[in-house]
């Protein structure tokens, strides 16, 4: 038999990863049924106000075109707003697509053209014309902020801690201080799988919703509640996610819109999103920040103040964790944070990789080099100067952190010793060259709602691995299989996982980085509770060879249950117990009391060197080192493919990503990949990734914290801190085009 040990923490190939390049892992727009009809939505183009009329005679004149839905004559909806929120949507009034006359934002749909063909569809969307009573609209957050707002409902856990210390008066007799505002564009998720979903009407009258979306759960949930059926008619399957970054953690309405006309036609229906209308789903709020940073002669930090403000729609109030990352990153005793809304007529931003950290920490960061130069401090050392060894926010220990050994491997690796502090000292011909450096962190949740996992042997030997969690592209099938093989004693070949469909055991949708440790815990819970269930049915035998033995004593290797000298085929007990499978299905959930005391999150410490070309304000990141502490690496493979692609989203964070709106309009422009621009290869030279060991028992079962997110965190800070010292010019407002680059003084 092949190896059947020592999995967890080894390269292990993806599981997925010959369906995914031979094109047999279908996404939702690749499932297909006789008869199947295509959508395509009308987006508004206007900004805000009311719908007089449609018109859709031409369009419905078009061959091909079988039906166009509006609000006139949509199908019965839910009435109220609460129907329409799902599980992670945040305080405020949802969307309702073709529900009245009413448009929020531009792109907003308000007609569903439904036809036997998609360019029949598509054709026919240009010919409906849409009457409106026009109303003034604001989308300039620069005119908005003047509007700043408490939101009057938090969002679970985005609270700003209160105050501590004496800020004010630590700041103002401060030796050295800084003060500085810090702004973000609004960035587009952008995932390669485009949005769609295919509704399959069956025979039984059941919807089988095959949809892009990182919880099948979730929007099974928000289809019973929008459309008034129950659970048992909603299927919701989603195997494959080409990407989404929090874009597909709310139902989008690709999947509203499908099964709007699928219950309207009682037919199978697929509606696909065009990459512009994905520019109008959700987006990373604009955010601006303002820091004020003091500290005394040695570098210890006396007062540490953050505000932002981020914009979300009229109609919901999105929200994010800005500025608590600045009362624990360091150790500081006088803090004042804030965290403000101000509301724009745009759709509602959503969360995007690392929502809030990825802005927040941003501004810290800068701010933290900022303050290195005004002390003559070097900036690592500030770092180290200032280390925070409890969370302060919250009175907790952390579960571990080894901040430290990123910051001491990360440097060795990038050779920071090297460097001239000096802004402007280090050349080569034409180029500038800078290097920065940059602290991360993220939290690391485990299960803060119940998650579930099936382990199902059958009397081949083959187990079977079963969750409703989703695997977004980040190698959750991969580590559910190395956990279940390593657990049980199966080479990995002997397991097969099964995810994203919401007839499956519960697990929230697939978000906050919390998914490897907590689908990866029930996975090993279900897993020890099948040997059990095995050892019992073994021991219970007749003439059982475990007769007088204890659970304890048994061990699972090889496919075999082991005793002693006895050593049984898991194939044989289930022959002898006549079984074609033994299933057992185990919840795993964050425990309260440790909660109290303990907190965890991952850090990381980044490193950047850019070239600077001021003649043509080209800026390349031609290194990145990223140190990172998160506790237990599952897949050190998958685990990088993590962190790299969030340090890719940064390097378009830093450098490319915004959304340019025309404010008479109300509009984006830029909503296609020629003027939204995101890293290409050219732009992506040399990344390295470090795991620093970090040993940690409290932060759940499997000791693994996520790493979806703090790839990104803190890593745009690094490459404007470098590009600092490689000019002498404080970029504080991301991105850092080359028209900054030119003619900005920062
Ligand atoms: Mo992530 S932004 O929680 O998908």
């Amino acid at each position: 038999m092949a190896d059947t040990s020592g999995f967890i923490g080894k390269p292990v190939i993806r599981v997925d990863g010959v369906a995914k390049v031979t094109g047999a892992a279908r996404y939702a727009a690749e499932y297909h049924t006789e008869d199947l009809l295509h959508a395509v939505a009308v987006s508004a183009t206007i900004t805000r106000g009311k719908i007089l009329s449609i018109d859709t005679e031409a369009a419905l004149a078009v061959p091909g075109v079988v039906h166009i839905l509006t609000h006139e004559n949509r199908p019965d909806t839910a009435r109220w707003d609460l129907s329409y929120r799902d599980m992670v949507g945040p305080p405020g009034h949802p969307l309702r697509p073709l529900y009245d006359e009413h448009i929020h934002h531009n792109g907003q749909p308000i007609a569903l053209v439904i036809a036997e063909t998609f360019e029949a569809a598509r054709d026919a969307t240009v010919l409906v014309n849409a009457q409106y009573d026009v109303e003034a609209h604001l989308t300039d957050f620069a005119v908005a902020r003047a509007s700043a707002y408490d939101p009057p409902k938090r969002r679970m856990g985005i609270k700003p801690p209160q105050p501590r210390g004496d800020p004010q008066t630590a700041f103002a007799t401060a030796l050295v201080k800084i003060e500085a505002e810090y702004h973000l564009a609004a960035e587009i998720h952008n995932p390669m799988e485009m949005f769609a979903a295919t509704v399959i009407l069956d025979a039984d009258g059941v919807f089988n919703v095959y949809d892009k979306t990182q919880g099948a759960l979730n929007v099974q949930f928000y289809l019973t509640q929008v459309f008034k059926l129950p659970a048992k008619k909603v299927r919701v399957i989603a195997p494959y996610v080409g990407g989404a970054f929090g874009s597909a953690l709310r139902p989008q309405p690709s999947v509203y819109l499908a099964m709007l006309a699928a219950k309207a036609l009682k037919r199978s229906v697929r509606v696909t999103l065009s990459r512009a209308q994905m520019f109008d789903l959700s987006c990373r709020p604009e955010t601006l920040n303002h820091i004020k940073l003091s500290a005394d002669s040695t570098g210890k930090l006396t007062s540490i103040h953050h505000h932002a403000i981020g914009h979300t729609s009229a109609y919901e109030d999105h929200q994010e964790t800005v500025v608590n990352w600045s009362g624990l990153l360091y150790q500081c005793a006088n803090v004042d944070m804030g965290y403000k809304l101000i509301k724009l007529d745009t759709m509602s931003p959503g969360d995007m990789r690392a929502p809030g950290a990825a802005v927040g920490v941003f501004a810290l960061e800068s701010a933290m080099d900022e303050l290195a130069y005004a002390l003559d401090i070097d900036p690592l050392d500030l770092r180290r100067i200032n280390y925070a060894d409890h969370d302060q926010n919250d009175d907790k220990v952390f579960t571990s952190k080894a901040l430290r050994d990123c910051y001491d491997q990360g440097a060795n690796a990038f050779g920071w010793a090297k460097r001239s502090s000096a802004p402007r000292s280090m050349r080569e011909d034409r180029d500038l060259i800078g290097w920065g450096v940059a602290g991360g962190v993220w939290d690391a949740p485990y299960s803060p709602v119940p998650t579930r996992a099936r382990a199902e042997l059958s009397h081949t030997g083959h187990l079977t691995i079963i969750s409703g969690a989703a695997d977004i592209g980040t190698g959750t099938y991969t580590i559910a299989t190395q956990i279940a093989a390593e657990t049980m004693g199966l080479p990995i070949e002997a397991v097969t996982v099964r995810l994203g469909d919401s007839k499956d055991p519960f697990a929230a949708p697939e978000g906050g980085s919390m998914m490897a440790a907590s689908v990866g815990s029930a996975v090993q819970a279900a897993c020890q509770k099948l040997q059990k269930a095995l050892f019992k049915a073994a021991r219970d035998l007749p003439d059982t060879p475990f007769k007088g033995r204890k659970f304890k004593e048994v061990a699972f290797r090889d496919g075999q249950m082991i005793a002693g000298d006895v050593a049984v085929p898991f194939t044989d007990i289930m022959t002898a117990v006549e079984r074609e499978t033994l299933g057992v299905t185990a919840t795993v959930l964050s425990n309260y009391l440790s909660t109290q005391k303990y907190i965890s999150y991952a850090h990381t410490a980044v490193f950047a060197e850019v070239r600077v070309d001021e003649d043509l304000g080209v800026v390349r990141v031609t290194r990145l080192v990223n140190a990172v502490a998160a506790g237990r690496i599952l897949n050190p493979r998958t685990a990088r493919s993590q962190i790299t692609g969030a340090m890719v989203m940064a390097i378009g964070q830093a450098l490319h990503e915004e959304t340019l709106t025309d404010h008479r309009l109300g509009r984006i422009m830029n909503h296609n990949f020629a003027e939204y621009h995101i890293p290409a290869h050219a732009d992506v030279i040399d990344l390295d990734v470090i795991f620093v060991d970090e040993a940690d028992t409290r932060v759940n079962p499997i000791g693994a914290k996520g790493l979806g997110e703090i790839g990104i965190v803190g890593t745009a800070a690094a490459i404007a801190n470098a590009i600092f010292h490689a000019t002498g010019r404080r970029m504080r407002d991301l991105p850092i085009t080359l028209d900054k680059v030119l003619y900005s003084d920062g």
